[in-house]
């Protein structure tokens, strides 16, 4: 991990309130599931904001994220040949070269985009990938997982695109030697439960407000069965069977 400057090369609103921000990488470390902390701004806000990759190509780091509030305002208001600051890689990502086999990733909003690197890097490992996206009625990012997944199945709350109601619903996790989810808190207690059910590994991305994102100011400290546990820094990424969810 290391705090480094980098010039944002775009900036794009891919939907409503969805930006799509690609940063020069500078030979930073990009593990699946892993985030930075970023920065644009010097004295207004004295934090930087957790954003996760949502992909990481040769020279770049995109990320995609949503506007809703002062840090993520200033982010989308950055334009090409801005400075940038960013802090990582942080957190310990998915175990993407441990798996193999066939893997379901499945995800809810904004869980959507860090689950398109998981499907690239879990492809680069051999495992077969099938992808199970949520949204709320628009969708973004799913053209981006086409190159990783065998399968997509997409859901909308309403049904203006997909599966109409929970994406939950299609997922049947005994065809699946590991689940690896990201999203809303009760999509992915949901998803946990379904998997302890049928006897299949799930790893859940949990996401907490953060200070530091370094492992230092305790700030984002969770209880687990394995004790208290930072989740900037033993996590984002836990194993289902180590949460305890509502602590
Ligand atoms: C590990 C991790 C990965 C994330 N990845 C993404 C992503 O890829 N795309 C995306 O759109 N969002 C992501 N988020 C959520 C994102 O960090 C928040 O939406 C963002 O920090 C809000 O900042 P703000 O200043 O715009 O909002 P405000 O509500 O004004 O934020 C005020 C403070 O609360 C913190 N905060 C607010 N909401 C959250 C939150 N949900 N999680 C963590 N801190 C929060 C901010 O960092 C800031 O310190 C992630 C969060 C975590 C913990
Ligand atoms: S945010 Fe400081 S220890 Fe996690």
């Amino acid at each position: 991990m290391r705090y480094f400057d980098s010039k944002v090369l775009d900036n794009q609103q891919v939907a409503d309130d969805i930006f799509v921000l690609r940063v020069e990488r500078n030979g930073a470390e990009a593990k699946a599931g892993q985030f930075y902390m970023l920065k644009s701004w010097d004295k207004e806000l004295t934090l930087m904001r957790p954003i996760s990759v949502f992909k990481a190509e040769k020279d770049e780091l995109w990320f995609m994220y949503r506007l809703v509030g002062k840090g993520t305002q200033r982010l989308s208001l950055l334009e090409k040949g801005a400075s940038i600051k960013l802090l990582g890689p942080c957190g310990n990502g998915y175990p993407c070269e441990k798996l193999s086999g066939k893997v379901a990733v499945v995800g809810g909003g904004l869980g959507v985009p860090p689950l398109c690197e998981t499907s690239k890097q879990l492809t680069h490992a051999g495992v077969t990938v099938d992808a199970y996206l949520g949204f709320r009625d628009v969708l973004f990012g799913v053209e981006d997982f086409e190159p990783w997944c065998d399968s997509i199945f997409v859901s909308t709350e309403k049904g203006e695109e997909g599966y109409k109601g929970f994406v939950t619903d299609l997922l049947k996790p005994e065809g699946y030697d590991c689940v690896i989810t990201c999203g809303p808190e009760i999509m992915m207690r949901k998803v946990a439960a379904m998997c302890a059910e049928a006897n299949v590994p799930c790893y859940c991305s949990l996401e907490h407000r953060m200070a530091c994102g370094l492992g230092a100011c305790l700030g984002c400290s969770i209880r687990t069965q394995n004790g208290m546990k930072r989740v900037c820094k033993d996590g984002p990424v836990f194993l289902s069977t180590e949460l305890l969810w509502n602590s």
